[in-house]
């Protein structure tokens, strides 16, 4: 069967995501007599966190949440970074703290997102919200994978009864991903880029997750007829140095029901779901 693959613009849904938040954002300042206001930390200058920082502060001016960014070399100590946190989490003019990873090998991560307060947390990868999510209790969810779920949803697909497969197992998208789709009763299978035998589980998926960070991996022959898959990748196309997704969209999008696309795929929807966990801590923290 020959299908044409419908492109979902994840930068499309994010747009009109983004205009509902701006008009809320515009009421709560009215009511609350301050913006929302996000702090995110860069250490170091590595070119690919430096776009995602701009890309977040960009986001945050389009929906009027006032944005610090914090630079520092990657010579911080790891108690000194702590320490930045601690102040901003007492800090009352301060709703969310971002810290940009990865971070350099002398700085233990995790001690960085324990550090964090929950509440303060808009990436949802503090330990308590993790847990909530483990839980279906209330809390912090993660951005991408909350992204990836509102893109499904924004475009009618039935994720109920459904074969979904995750390629990527990571804290930040893999597992998460694959609890959400558990919790809206899909069937999940998680692999990754050491199981064996991967185009026999994948092609049976009718929902493909592609987050295994490895360009233009998924080739037609990875994906049933009619799947759904959503790009999650964001990588560097080996050969022309361009911003590449893990699914090779040229080759696959004929063979796909619907498909996202990198750049314009996942990437605008976890800004906007990013800039949605800001605002609503920020309104935690005001009805406290
Ligand atoms: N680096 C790549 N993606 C992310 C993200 O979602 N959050 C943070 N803090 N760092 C990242």
């Amino acid at each position: 069967m020959i299908l044409v693959g419908i492109i979902i613009s994840g930068k499309d849904i994010a747009k009109e995501k983004k205009e509902v938040l701006k008009n809320k954002v515009s009421e709560y300042i009215n009511k609350y007599g301050r913006a929302p206001h996000l702090t995110v930390i860069l250490i170091g200058e590595d070119p690919g966190s430096v776009s995602y920082v701009k890309g977040k502060s960009k986001g945050c001016l389009e929906v009027g949440i006032k944005n610090t960014t914090l630079t520092y070399p990657t010579t911080i100590k790891e108690e000194e970074l702590l320490n930045i946190i601690r102040e901003l989490n007492n800090d009352n003019e301060v709703d969310g703290i971002l810290v940009q990873l990865p971070l350099p090998s002398h700085i233990n991560s995790s001690h960085v997102i324990n550090t964090i307060s929950p509440n303060k947390d808009v990436d949802g990868f503090h330990p308590k919200n993790v847990a909530s999510l483990y839980l279906k209790e209330s809390g912090i969810l993660p951005c991408t994978p909350k992204g990836i779920i509102e893109v499904l949803e924004s475009a009618s697909i039935e994720i109920e009864g459904k074969r979904a497969c995750v390629i990527g197992r990571s804290n930040i998208v893999g597992l998460p991903v694959s609890k959400l789709l558990l919790d809206k009763n899909a069937t999940v299978t998680i692999a990754h880029s050491k199981t064996k035998n991967l185009k026999e589980i994948t092609s049976t998926a009718d929902i493909l997750i592609a987050a295994v960070g490895k360009p233009l991996f998924v080739k037609e022959d990875m994906v049933k007829d009619g799947a759904v898959v959503i790009d999650v990748g964001v990588n560097r196309n080996p050969e022309t140095g361009k911003l590449c997704g893990d699914v090779d969209f040229e080759n696959v999008k004929d063979k796909a029901s619907y498909i996202t696309k990198v750049p314009g795929g996942i990437g605008p929807m976890t800004i906007t779901c990013l800039l949605e966990n800001t605002v609503e801590c920020y309104l935690k923290h005001m009805e406290e």
